[in-house]
């Protein structure tokens, strides 16, 4: 039934959903049927939505959540999320309740430098090539003046250009390493624009180069790129309260939790099997911001992961401290975000996101997700070490259980109640549900 086709892009979205359905799904008509019901009755918005890529079929939902009470540097923020794991918005909303009454979460910003390469091959000496380097560095910043102009009025643009050295890798293979400061703008079109400007310039500059032999006026550019690690676009959150301010619903004393916590950081921090975890816990609540707020999850993805594993082995973000009865949680993580340009100004949702955060900038919305971070991995990890986690998350997930079993509204609400002093499992749910029908 699979087959193959030339020319899907140029069809229509009616026949492309046709062909889908007829080479790729067992049932053509349903396809056909669910598809179409995701599309938004607003043709504008629905066009807008077909155009963000190449081949759309309808509109993949996932649920946009509020998590209220977030004291931030002594202001106070909802935090949009869109994700579909049941317990995030939850727990982000309880860490928040937690710490807004224990002096709030308290940020920095460490850096906002944004990294970009031109990578290529020189078949010469080093020293030739700083010399060359040195001569048309000067032009290399001129020629990409087109491009730089606006961001420099803005206070950005590039930062510094150096050539590196990287025979003892591959041979010949050098790189011009590039900084930028692109201020709202996450910048990823402005740096690879100003890259293969870069590149430009450098192969132009080398045909006229009258110390190189001919050999080497033909420098070969591989490949002109930003980099989405970007460990000095770094931000700190942070939170911290007296050990006796901890006090808990729980039966641990705030001693024996704070203890708890310290350990099941140090432990995220030498066992890399726990800290993927641990992290993962993390970008639960950064994901969600970045995507409500239309940034690029994949990009801070890459780049927090190559973080973590900086000083050669994986481990956590968040660190914790008990220093004079205090204890200290706090969250170091680099962020490329922009609050301008991309999907900013297209997206209904991500424009609303962003004014529910009052219109932050990079820098604030920086904060804001680190924040969301930190919030995540403390709901994570308190209730990991007292609870145990399955608690919490099976009653967050006791919707979704009840909604595969077919519950109707009225099922619900009676199964909610009980299972507020049941244990949550499939098979609990599921007999639940038939002694209700039977009674
Ligand atoms: C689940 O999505 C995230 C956790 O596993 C994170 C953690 O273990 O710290 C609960």
């Amino acid at each position: 039934m699979t087959a193959s086709v030339k020319g899907f892009s140029k069809l229509s979205k009616t026949q492309k959903i046709d062909w889908i359905a007829q080479h790729y799904t067992h049932d053509p008509e349903a396809t056909k049927t669910i598809l179409r019901q995701y599309w938004n009755s607003d043709l504008e918005l629905q066009r807008l939505h077909d155009e963000f890529i190449e081949n759309t079929l309808t509109n993949y939902y996932l649920p946009l959540g509020i998590a209220p009470n977030f004291l931030i540097n002594n202001s106070y923020y909802a935090i949009p999320m869109a994700i579909e794991e049941s317990s995030v918005v939850a727990a982000a909303s309880k860490a928040a309740k937690f710490w807004e009454t224990r002096g709030g979460f308290k940020t920095k910003i460490i850096g906002t430098e944004k990294v970009g390469q031109v990578h290529f091959i020189f078949p010469g000496s080093y020293q030739k090539l700083t010399a060359f380097f040195t001569t048309i560095k000067g032009n290399l910043v001129s020629a990409a003046k087109t491009i730089t102009q606006n961001m420099e009025k803005r206070g950005g643009g590039i930062t510094a250009i150096e050539l590196r050295d990287k025979t003892h890798l591959i041979a010949n293979y050098y790189q011009l390493h590039c900084t930028f400061e692109t201020q709202d703008a996450m910048g990823a079109n402005f740096i690879n624009s100003c890259l293969e400007q870069f590149a430009e310039t450098l192969k132009a500059e080398a045909q006229q180069y009258s110390l190189f032999s001919a050999e080497e006026k033909e420098i070969d550019v591989v490949m002109s790129i930003l980099s989405n690690y970007v460990p000095r676009c770094l931000v700190r959150a942070e939170v911290s309260c007296p050990i006796a301010n901890l006090q808990e619903d729980t039966a641990i004393s705030p001693e024996e939790f704070a203890q708890k916590m310290i350990q099941a950081v140090q432990i995220a921090q030498v066992e890399p099997f726990r800290a993927v975890t641990h992290n993962k816990g993390i970008m639960n609540g950064i994901d969600a911001v970045i995507l409500a707020t239309g940034n690029d999850f994949r990009a801070v993805e890459a780049g927090v992961h190559a973080y973590a594993a900086r000083n050669g082995s994986y481990r956590s973000l968040t660190d914790a401290s008990v220093e004079n009865g205090i204890f200290k949680f706090w969250l170091e993580l680099p962020l490329a975000l922009g609050t301008v340009g991309g999907l900013t100004r297209l997206h209904p949702l991500v424009k609303l996101a962003l004014e529910i955060l009052q219109k932050p900038s990079a820098k604030e919305l920086m904060e804001i997700v680190a924040v969301a971070g930190l919030a995540q991995n403390f709901a994570a990890l308190r209730s990991l070490v007292t609870t145990g986690i399955q608690q919490g998350h099976m009653k967050m997930h006791l919707l979704n259980i009840l909604n595969q079993l077919g519950a109707s509204t009225a099922e619900k609400e009676v199964l909610i109640n009980h299972f507020k002093t049941n244990t949550v499992s499939h098979n609990a749910a599921l007999e639940a549900l038939h002694q209700l029908r039977s009674s």
